[in-house]
This record gives C-alpha cells, structure tokens and sequence, in this order.
C-alpha cells in the first residue's frame, strides 16, 4: 500500500530454499522492474551452504529467474551490484558454529552498510522452516540485530506456531527481542488484491455495507478448493493437515475481514483491532460442526492420482486431514444466529477460492399464485482465485405472458477492468518496506484464532474419506447444504 521505500538492506535467512525461489526472488524482481527498488537497495541471502559465496549465489539467482522468466540485462546487473551471500552453519545461537554464526552476519551486515552507504535500515525475512524459527529469533536478538542504526523489520512466515501453546511461546520469544511494530507476520493470502479489495468493497460501497449483517444475510460461504495435493511437502504436511495450514490462518482471514466492524480509520491498528474483535466473539465450535475428511485416489483434472496414505513420505495409516468443512458462528451484535461455513481441502473437483454470501428472502412471496415462480435467494459471490470478480444473481421475470422467475448475474470481472493482478508476495513486500503492518497478522489475532481451533486439534473429530475429484465427504455435503445447495457457481 506504501510506495515510500527508504534505501535498506534486506537479509532473507534461508536465501535458496524454496519459498526464495518461487516467491521472493520474483517479488523483488517486479519491485526492481516497476523502479520501487533500486541500485540503493541491497540483498543479502544466508543460507547453510558454506560452499557458495557471492558470485555462487549470483549464479544461482541468475538461474532462477531464467526459470521463472524474469531474466534481464538490467536485472543481471542489479544482480551482480546488489545481491550477496552469507553463510551461516546453524540457525540455532547455541548450535554449531554458534553465537559466531551471528557475530559474523552481524559484522557482514556492517560492512556492507559502510561499503555501500546504506543508513542501516534492515529486513529480516525469516524463509525458514518453522523448527528454525526460534534459533533464528533468538541468535539475531542475542547479536543485538534486533535494533540497527536504522528501524529493523522482522518478517515470520507461516504457520506461526502449531497450537495455541507454541504460538504465545513464540511469540513471547519474538518480543523479548522485537516490539510489535516490528513484526510482520505474513499470511499471503492479506496480499491478494482480491482479499484487499474486501476491504474497498465493503467500506467504499455504503450499498452492502448497510445489508452487512444479521437482518439481511442468510449464511457466509468460504470456499478453497485446491486441485493440487500435497506436492513434495509430505514431511510438513504430515505435521499440519488443512486445519493447521489452511484454516488456521488464510481462512481465517477470509472470515474475519467479511464479519468485522467498520474502522475507525483506514490504518494498520484500527483494522487488527476489528479483526480481532471478531474473533473474540466466536462461539465455541461444537464437533457436530465439523467434518475432517483425507482424499482416497481418485481422478483430479483428467489425471488419475494416488490417495493421500499412497503419496511418497505418508504414512499408511495416516490421519492427517486434506479437506476441513466447519460451521462457525459469530455471536455478536451483528451476525448472532448467521452461519459462516468454511471449508477448504486438497484434490477437490475445481481450484476456487470463492466467498458466497446468500441473503435472506423477502419476508412474504408476492407471486406465488403464478405457477413456475419460486423464489430463490440474492446470493453475492465474491471469486477471489481464479477468475476473480463478483456476481450478484438476482432473480428477473422472464419475458412473455407468463409469470415466471429466472436467476440472472451481474458480473464484474478484474481481468476485464484491470488486467493480470499482481502477486501476493509483491504488495507484502512492498508494504514490508514501507513500515504498513495492515497486512500482516498481529500477535493477538493468531493466538485468538489458535484458541478457537484448539479443541479440533485434540484429534477428536472422526476422519472421513473422499475420493479425490470430488467435492469433499458426503457428511460434509449435508453440513454445508443451509436451505438448499452449496453455492458453487461463479
Ligand atoms: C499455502 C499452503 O499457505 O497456501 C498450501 O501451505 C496451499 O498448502 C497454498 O496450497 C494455497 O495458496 P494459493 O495462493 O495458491 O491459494
């Protein structure tokens, strides 16, 4: 959202790991492409390769934008101007190597800075997996790089913590060294434009606004549907399952940026306080609500695919859940007695991120007399991936004598209006650099929302199966149909 990028070194630990690769190179790259970024801005990447030095990982990253079509005269340059590497043998203070580790990134940090004239505005982006995150925390606040000559940033990827207990214990560590203005704790899907515009759309629109709430809406729908499954992350998925790495945080999202009240103004502070406002007022989840469900082979997109105990790194017997169907309730003021149903899952029959809300019909059927003529619900469907717009279906008489109602849509379509939308990780770092923490998750909010999940992760819940392909367990089917079908149409 903040365009203001002061000049800053930006120090991601983990620099050839995956997620550098596929998200972080390629933001920066668009940053420097658009001109947010300079030959002022300088990177530097640690990673545990002692092997590699500056000029090995210029390589490397020369290589990864080939692959990921980024490659250019004036980004080989700003390559080979500003990027740089560090290696670290441990991320633990207390491990191999040590406090020295941190001692020698600091020292590497401050000559750079004197080298290349930087005021000592740092980033510190935490590419790392979660075990790391601690060592990580702990060896940069040992070292003092938790406060620089200039402000430090902090950047903690997800999923923070894995329980309500592991998320405060995080987080008391992360503010022994850091204060919260410093923190910026992402969840990528805060850095869609579609998730933003939310926001736009509900507090520029006086129209829904005023029908926002428990007179006018029948039910709140939240759907992530993936195709995909577990890809290569058999080991971290084993560990999390749909509720720890999609409902957790990006559902949860979803649902607190839909049910919040109206800021008190457009600004970091004011907008995590109305979401966790939210989430403060959620009603207890009860298990009769809940359907966890694991895919069993099956065909997605034309191919056949194995079922998730048959994928490479599970286990045979696992009971990991790919597919989580919840029915919450938010007892305030509000929305109290409107359900919002969230469900997500892997191997689905379509990729689709879709939010339906479904208003409340007219109080009495004027035209029931007529023959043919049932009245159907205003449903608003907001499509956040792929194909992202809004519909809103409204019913029409249909022309000629008889009386008789036919759904139609209004339709907008950002494609049509705007073009390709930018990347999530573009805005996040964007706003990283510009101090804007509204994106990001603040302490309160994740502990908020592991505190409602906690009892699903007492592993109580029985796991269902469905066939990958398919729209989840049928148990599932009959939780989410509230008067009528599931709305899946965009
Ligand atoms: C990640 C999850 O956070 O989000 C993945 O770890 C999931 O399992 C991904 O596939 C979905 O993100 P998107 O942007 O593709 O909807």
């Amino acid at each position: 959202m903040n365009e203001q990028v002061e000049p800053h070194l930006f120090v991601i630990l983990g620099a050839t790991g995956d997620l550098t690769h596929r998200k972080l190179l390629p933001a920066l790259c668009q940053l420097i492409k658009s001109g947010v970024l300079t030959s002022e801005d300088h990177v530097l990447g640690v990673a545990r390769h002692t092997d590699l030095n500056d000029s090995g990982f210029r390589a490397r990253a020369r290589e990864m934008l080939q692959e990921t079509g980024f490659a250019s005269e004036a980004l080989e340059r700003w390559c080979n101007r500003c990027l740089h590497y560090q290696s670290i043998t441990d991320y633990q203070p207390s491990g191999q190597g040590g406090a020295e580790n941190y001692q020698t990134l600091t020292a590497r940090i401050e000559a750079l800075e004197r080298e290349q004239r930087l005021p000592g505005n740092r980033v510190f982006y935490l590419a790392l997996p979660p075990v790391a995150f601690p060592g990580a925390i702990e060896g940069l606040g040992r070292a003092g790089l938790n406060q620089g000559p200039g402000w430090t940033r902090l950047v903690i990827e997800k999923p923070f913590g894995r329980d309500l207990a592991s998320a405060q214990e995080l987080n008391r560590l992360v503010h022994r060294y850091f204060d919260e203005s410093q923190v910026y704790r992402i969840d990528h899907y805060l850095g869609k434009e579609t998730v933003q515009n939310l926001l736009v759309f509900r507090f520029a629109n006086a129209l829904f606004e005023s029908l926002w709430n428990r007179d006018r809406v029948e039910s709140v729908q939240i759907t992530v549907a993936e195709t995909l499954g577990i890809e290569r992350r058999a080991g971290y998925y084993e560990r999390a399952g749909a509720l720890r790495d999609m409902v957790q945080n990006h559902l949860t999202q979803l649902l607190t940026l839909m049910a919040m009240g109206v800021p008190a103004a457009f600004e970091a502070d004011a907008i995590r306080y109305e979401k966790i406002k939210v989430l403060r007022s959620m009603a207890p989840i009860r298990p009769e609500n809940v359907v966890l469900g694991q895919y069993s082979s099956g065909q997605t997109e034309g191919e056949k695919v194995l079922g998730y105990r048959e994928e490479p790194g599970v286990a045979p017997d696992s009971q990991t859940e790919t597919y989580v169907a919840l029915r919450l309730e938010v007892d305030n003021w509000r929305w109290q007695g409107v359900p919002f149903y969230l469900r997500t899952g892997k191997r689905l029959a379509r990729h689709l991120t879709q939010i339906a809300v479904t208003f409340r019909q007219p109080p009495v059927c004027l035209f029931q007399t007529f023959d043919a003529c049932e009245l159907r619900s205003n449903v608003l469907l907001i499509t956040l991936q792929p194909d992202e717009g809004f519909t809103l279906c409204f019913d029409v008489k249909t022309p000629g004598a008889a009386f008789t109602l036919q759904t139609e849509r209004l339709r907008f379509q950002y494609k049509e209006a705007f073009g390709p939308l930018p990347d999530a990780y573009q805005t996040l770092l964007l706003d990283v650099l510009g101090g804007d923490q509204t994106l990001f998750v603040h302490a309160d909010e994740v502990e908020a929302s592991w505190k409602l999940y906690a009892p699903l992760l007492e592993g109580k819940v029985p796991l269902r199966t469905y066939p990958a392909g398919s729209w989840g367990p049928e148990e599932a089917a009959r939780l989410l149909a509230h008067k009528g079908e599931p709305c899946l149409i965009s």
